[in-house]
Protein backbone atom coordinates (compact mmCIF):
# COMPACT_ATOMS: atom_id res chain seq x y z
CA UNK A 1 0.00 0.00 0.00
CA UNK A 2 1.62 3.47 -1.29
CA UNK A 3 1.18 5.75 1.94
CA UNK A 4 1.27 9.50 2.28
CA UNK A 5 4.21 11.22 1.00
CA UNK A 6 6.58 12.43 4.23
CA UNK A 7 7.09 16.26 3.18
CA UNK A 8 7.73 18.22 6.43
CA UNK A 9 10.25 17.91 8.98
CA UNK A 10 10.87 19.19 12.58
CA UNK A 11 14.38 19.68 13.66
CA UNK A 12 14.51 19.95 17.46
CA UNK A 13 17.13 22.14 18.14
CA UNK A 14 16.23 24.04 21.56
CA UNK A 15 18.06 21.52 23.65
CA UNK A 16 21.01 23.00 26.38
CA UNK A 17 23.51 21.43 24.76
CA UNK A 18 25.59 21.50 28.27
CA UNK A 19 28.09 18.92 26.83
CA UNK A 20 29.74 21.61 25.19
CA UNK A 21 29.66 24.14 27.41
CA UNK A 22 31.20 26.40 27.68
CA UNK A 23 30.92 26.77 23.61
CA UNK A 24 27.16 26.73 23.98
CA UNK A 25 26.83 29.53 26.13
CA UNK A 26 27.05 31.13 22.76
CA UNK A 27 26.56 29.58 20.02
CA UNK A 28 24.03 26.78 19.06
CA UNK A 29 25.58 23.23 19.21
CA UNK A 30 23.83 22.59 15.50
CA UNK A 31 25.99 25.41 14.61
CA UNK A 32 29.20 23.94 15.53
CA UNK A 33 31.31 22.88 12.79
CA UNK A 34 32.04 20.06 10.90
CA UNK A 35 35.10 20.98 8.69
CA UNK A 36 33.33 23.84 6.94
CA UNK A 37 29.83 23.39 7.36
CA UNK A 38 27.68 23.08 10.47
CA UNK A 39 25.80 20.20 11.62
CA UNK A 40 22.08 22.35 10.99
CA UNK A 41 23.59 21.82 7.05
CA UNK A 42 24.00 18.25 7.13
CA UNK A 43 20.78 17.56 8.57
CA UNK A 44 18.99 20.46 5.79
CA UNK A 45 20.92 18.09 2.89
CA UNK A 46 19.69 15.00 4.10
CA UNK A 47 16.01 15.77 4.21
CA UNK A 48 16.19 17.51 1.00
CA UNK A 49 17.52 14.47 -0.57
CA UNK A 50 14.17 12.73 1.27
CA UNK A 51 11.96 15.20 -0.52
CA UNK A 52 11.14 17.37 2.30
CA UNK A 53 9.80 20.71 1.16
CA UNK A 54 9.00 22.22 4.43
CA UNK A 55 11.54 22.50 7.43
CA UNK A 56 10.19 23.36 11.03
CA UNK A 57 13.09 24.34 13.60
CA UNK A 58 11.78 24.25 17.43
CA UNK A 59 14.47 26.70 19.03
CA UNK A 60 14.96 28.17 22.18
CA UNK A 61 16.64 31.36 23.14
CA UNK A 62 19.88 32.15 22.15
CA UNK A 63 19.81 30.16 19.10
CA UNK A 64 19.56 33.74 16.72
CA UNK A 65 22.50 32.23 15.22
CA UNK A 66 20.64 29.67 13.37
CA UNK A 67 18.34 31.13 11.83
CA UNK A 68 20.80 34.04 10.76
CA UNK A 69 22.71 31.01 8.75
CA UNK A 70 19.43 30.81 6.51
CA UNK A 71 19.00 34.20 5.94
CA UNK A 72 20.16 35.87 2.74
CA UNK A 73 23.64 37.63 2.86
CA UNK A 74 23.10 39.93 0.16
CA UNK A 75 26.48 41.96 1.27
CA UNK A 76 28.44 38.99 1.50
CA UNK A 77 27.38 37.44 -2.03
CA UNK A 78 27.75 40.96 -3.72
CA UNK A 79 31.64 41.07 -2.65
CA UNK A 80 32.09 37.13 -3.64
CA UNK A 81 30.56 38.33 -7.35
CA UNK A 82 32.63 41.36 -7.39
CA UNK A 83 36.00 39.23 -6.37
CA UNK A 84 35.02 36.31 -9.13
CA UNK A 85 34.64 33.79 -6.37
CA UNK A 86 32.32 31.72 -7.98
CA UNK A 87 33.38 28.13 -5.86
CA UNK A 88 32.39 29.97 -2.62
CA UNK A 89 29.15 31.58 -3.75
CA UNK A 90 28.21 27.88 -4.80
CA UNK A 91 28.98 26.77 -1.37
CA UNK A 92 26.61 29.92 0.11
CA UNK A 93 23.71 28.04 -2.53
CA UNK A 94 23.05 25.51 -0.10
CA UNK A 95 22.20 27.77 2.84
CA UNK A 96 19.60 29.76 0.59
CA UNK A 97 15.81 28.72 1.99
CA UNK A 98 12.70 29.17 -0.02
CA UNK A 99 10.76 31.83 1.32
CA UNK A 100 7.93 30.28 3.00
CA UNK A 101 9.57 26.58 3.20
CA UNK A 102 11.17 27.29 7.04
CA UNK A 103 9.51 27.90 10.04
CA UNK A 104 10.74 28.49 13.62
CA UNK A 105 8.65 27.97 16.42
CA UNK A 106 10.29 28.63 19.73
CA UNK A 107 10.07 26.15 22.68
CA UNK A 108 9.89 28.25 26.08
CA UNK A 109 11.84 25.36 28.60
CA UNK A 110 13.83 22.59 27.51
CA UNK A 111 11.04 20.21 28.66
CA UNK A 112 12.45 17.34 26.70
CA UNK A 113 12.48 16.01 22.95
CA UNK A 114 8.90 14.63 22.95
CA UNK A 115 7.51 18.15 23.95
CA UNK A 116 9.89 20.28 21.65
CA UNK A 117 8.20 17.79 19.12
CA UNK A 118 4.74 18.50 20.22
CA UNK A 119 5.58 22.33 20.07
CA UNK A 120 5.65 22.18 16.30
CA UNK A 121 2.13 20.42 16.29
CA UNK A 122 0.27 23.36 14.78
CA UNK A 123 2.11 23.28 11.88
CA UNK A 124 1.47 19.57 10.68
CA UNK A 125 -1.45 18.69 9.42
CA UNK A 126 -2.59 14.78 8.68
CA UNK A 127 0.12 13.58 7.27
CA UNK A 128 3.45 12.04 8.34
CA UNK A 129 6.37 14.22 9.03
CA UNK A 130 9.76 13.71 9.98
CA UNK A 131 11.85 14.88 12.84
CA UNK A 132 15.66 15.13 12.39
CA UNK A 133 17.91 15.46 15.65
CA UNK A 134 20.81 17.33 13.46
CA UNK A 135 23.67 16.20 16.34
CA UNK A 136 23.58 12.79 14.81
CA UNK A 137 25.38 12.81 11.71
CA UNK A 138 24.86 9.58 9.26
CA UNK A 139 27.57 9.27 6.47
CA UNK A 140 25.84 7.37 4.22
CA UNK A 141 26.12 6.52 0.43
CA UNK A 142 21.81 6.80 0.07
CA UNK A 143 21.05 9.46 2.97
CA UNK A 144 19.56 7.97 5.94
CA UNK A 145 16.21 9.67 5.67
CA UNK A 146 15.64 8.71 2.40
CA UNK A 147 16.06 5.33 2.77
CA UNK A 148 13.15 5.43 5.07
CA UNK A 149 10.87 7.64 3.40
CA UNK A 150 11.51 4.74 0.95
CA UNK A 151 10.47 1.89 3.29
CA UNK A 152 7.57 3.76 4.89
CA UNK A 153 5.86 4.30 1.26
CA UNK A 154 5.03 1.11 1.89
CA UNK A 155 4.78 0.27 5.54
CA UNK A 156 2.74 3.55 6.86
CA UNK A 157 3.15 3.93 10.91
CA UNK A 158 5.81 5.04 12.83
CA UNK A 159 9.51 4.41 11.91
CA UNK A 160 12.33 5.00 13.64
CA UNK A 161 16.38 4.61 12.57
CA UNK A 162 17.72 1.70 14.36
CA UNK A 163 21.19 0.78 15.38
CA UNK A 164 23.17 -1.70 17.10
CA UNK A 165 24.18 -1.05 20.04
CA UNK A 166 26.62 -2.76 22.63
CA UNK A 167 24.90 -3.81 26.13
CA UNK A 168 26.91 -1.73 28.34
CA UNK A 169 25.94 1.30 25.84
CA UNK A 170 22.09 0.70 26.11
CA UNK A 171 21.38 3.15 29.13
CA UNK A 172 22.34 6.00 27.02
CA UNK A 173 19.31 5.23 24.51
CA UNK A 174 15.64 4.50 23.77
CA UNK A 175 16.03 0.25 23.18
CA UNK A 176 13.37 -1.46 20.75
CA UNK A 177 11.51 -4.44 22.02
CA UNK A 178 11.27 -6.31 19.25
CA UNK A 179 8.20 -8.23 17.41
CA UNK A 180 9.26 -9.64 14.40
CA UNK A 181 12.78 -9.27 12.66
CA UNK A 182 11.76 -8.54 8.61
CA UNK A 183 15.28 -8.00 7.97
CA UNK A 184 15.95 -4.78 6.91
CA UNK A 185 13.94 -3.39 9.58
CA UNK A 186 11.95 -5.09 12.38
CA UNK A 187 8.79 -4.41 14.00
CA UNK A 188 8.32 -3.34 17.17
CA UNK A 189 6.35 -4.35 20.20
CA UNK A 190 7.67 -1.77 23.05
CA UNK A 191 9.62 0.66 23.48
CA UNK A 192 12.06 1.32 26.74
CA UNK A 193 13.64 4.89 27.19
CA UNK A 194 17.07 4.57 28.52
CA UNK A 195 17.10 0.57 30.18
CA UNK A 196 18.77 0.22 33.40
CA UNK A 197 22.20 -2.03 32.50
CA UNK A 198 21.03 -5.18 31.74
CA UNK A 199 17.69 -4.78 31.38
CA UNK A 200 17.98 -3.47 27.87
CA UNK A 201 15.01 -5.72 25.56
CA UNK A 202 17.44 -5.63 22.43
CA UNK A 203 20.87 -4.32 21.27
CA UNK A 204 18.77 -2.27 18.67
CA UNK A 205 18.87 1.57 19.60
CA UNK A 206 16.78 4.07 18.46
CA UNK A 207 18.71 7.08 16.91
CA UNK A 208 18.06 10.89 16.00
CA UNK A 209 15.98 9.85 12.54
CA UNK A 210 11.63 9.46 13.04
CA UNK A 211 8.85 9.36 10.67
CA UNK A 212 5.66 9.54 13.00
CA UNK A 213 1.78 10.01 12.29
CA UNK A 214 -0.21 13.06 13.56
CA UNK A 215 -1.33 10.64 16.57
CA UNK A 216 1.79 10.63 17.98
CA UNK A 217 1.26 14.80 18.48
CA UNK A 218 -2.00 13.81 20.12
CA UNK A 219 -0.46 11.35 22.54
CA UNK A 220 2.71 14.16 23.73
CA UNK A 221 -0.32 16.50 24.37
CA UNK A 222 -1.00 14.37 27.43
CA UNK A 223 2.49 16.19 28.67
CA UNK A 224 3.42 12.83 30.70
CA UNK A 225 6.83 12.91 32.18
CA UNK A 226 9.30 9.50 31.70
CA UNK A 227 12.71 9.23 32.27
CA UNK A 228 14.81 11.83 33.37
CA UNK A 229 11.95 13.90 33.94
CA UNK A 230 11.47 15.01 30.84
CA UNK A 231 8.48 14.34 27.89
CA UNK A 232 10.20 11.98 26.15
CA UNK A 233 9.57 11.24 22.52
CA UNK A 234 10.01 7.73 22.46
CA UNK A 235 6.81 7.35 25.18
CA UNK A 236 4.72 8.65 23.14
CA UNK A 237 5.95 6.39 19.73
CA UNK A 238 5.60 3.15 22.80
CA UNK A 239 1.56 4.57 23.48
CA UNK A 240 1.19 4.01 19.56
CA UNK A 241 2.10 0.19 19.70
CA UNK A 242 -0.70 0.07 22.31
CA UNK A 243 -3.16 1.17 20.54
CA UNK A 244 -2.60 -1.38 17.99
CA UNK A 245 -0.43 0.94 15.18
CA UNK A 246 2.44 -0.06 13.38
CA UNK A 247 5.70 0.98 14.73
CA UNK A 248 9.05 0.26 12.91
CA UNK A 249 12.52 0.20 13.34
CA UNK A 250 15.07 0.58 10.63
CA UNK A 251 18.24 -0.98 10.36
CA UNK A 252 19.42 2.16 7.98
CA UNK A 253 22.87 1.80 6.18
CA UNK A 254 25.61 4.29 6.80
CA UNK A 255 27.69 5.44 9.99
CA UNK A 256 26.20 7.51 12.38
CA UNK A 257 28.49 9.93 14.53
CA UNK A 258 26.71 11.39 18.00
CA UNK A 259 28.24 14.56 17.23
CA UNK A 260 26.10 15.77 20.43
CA UNK A 261 29.36 14.42 22.68
CA UNK A 262 32.18 15.39 22.42
CA UNK A 263 34.06 12.29 21.66
CA UNK A 264 31.55 11.62 18.42
CA UNK A 265 32.00 15.38 17.16
CA UNK A 266 35.96 14.82 17.15
CA UNK A 267 35.04 11.47 15.28
CA UNK A 268 32.85 12.41 13.06
CA UNK A 269 35.61 15.50 12.46
CA UNK A 270 38.36 13.13 11.23
CA UNK A 271 35.76 11.31 9.42
CA UNK A 272 34.23 14.05 7.30
CA UNK A 273 38.19 15.26 6.89
CA UNK A 274 39.23 12.43 5.37
CA UNK A 275 36.52 12.23 3.07
CA UNK A 276 37.05 15.58 1.76
CA UNK A 277 39.32 14.91 -1.84
CA UNK A 278 40.92 18.34 -1.22
CA UNK A 279 42.07 17.34 2.52
CA UNK A 280 42.35 13.85 2.64
CA UNK A 281 46.03 13.66 1.71
CA UNK A 282 47.15 16.01 3.67
CA UNK A 283 45.26 15.05 6.87
CA UNK A 284 45.64 11.39 6.41
CA UNK A 285 49.59 12.08 6.47
CA UNK A 286 49.06 14.38 9.79
CA UNK A 287 47.25 11.88 11.49
CA UNK A 288 49.51 8.73 10.50
CA UNK A 289 52.52 11.00 11.86
CA UNK A 290 50.72 11.75 15.06
CA UNK A 291 49.82 8.15 15.90
CA UNK A 292 52.36 6.17 14.43
CA UNK A 293 54.56 4.71 17.04
CA UNK A 294 57.90 7.07 16.87
CA UNK A 295 59.89 3.76 16.35
CA UNK A 296 58.12 0.91 15.58
CA UNK A 297 60.51 -1.43 16.64
CA UNK A 298 60.16 -0.06 20.33
P1 LIG B 1 20.08 16.09 23.94
O1 LIG B 1 19.68 14.96 24.77
O2 LIG B 1 21.33 15.93 23.14
O3 LIG B 1 20.17 17.37 24.85
O4 LIG B 1 18.87 16.43 22.99
P2 LIG B 1 20.88 18.75 24.58
O5 LIG B 1 20.30 19.74 25.50
O6 LIG B 1 20.84 19.10 23.12
O7 LIG B 1 22.41 18.49 24.94
P3 LIG B 1 23.12 18.15 26.35
O8 LIG B 1 22.72 16.74 26.68
O9 LIG B 1 22.68 19.17 27.38
O10 LIG B 1 24.57 18.28 26.01
C1 LIG B 1 18.62 15.72 21.78
C2 LIG B 1 17.94 16.64 20.81
O11 LIG B 1 16.70 17.09 21.32
C3 LIG B 1 16.65 18.51 21.35
C4 LIG B 1 18.10 18.97 21.35
O12 LIG B 1 18.22 20.27 20.82
C5 LIG B 1 18.76 17.90 20.49
O13 LIG B 1 18.59 18.16 19.10
N1 LIG B 1 15.90 18.93 22.56
C6 LIG B 1 16.10 18.30 23.74
C7 LIG B 1 14.99 19.97 22.47
O14 LIG B 1 14.80 20.58 21.38
N2 LIG B 1 14.31 20.34 23.59
C8 LIG B 1 14.49 19.71 24.78
O15 LIG B 1 13.80 20.09 25.77
C9 LIG B 1 15.41 18.68 24.86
Amino acid sequence: MTQKRVTKAIFPVAGLGTRFLPATKSIPKEIMTLVDRPLIQYAIDEARAAGIKEFIFVTSRGKGALEDYFDNAPVLEQELRKKGKEDQLEALQDTNMESGAIAYVRQHKALGLGHAVWCAHRLIGDEPFAVILPDDVIAAEKPCLQQMVEAHAETGGCMVAAMKVPAEKASAYGVLDIKDDLGAMVSVKGMVEKPKVNEAPSDLAVIGRYILTPSVLRSLNQMKTGAGGEIQLTDAIAAEIQEGRDVFGYRFRGKRFDCGSKAGFLQATVAFGLARDELRDEFASYLHDIVAPKNAAE
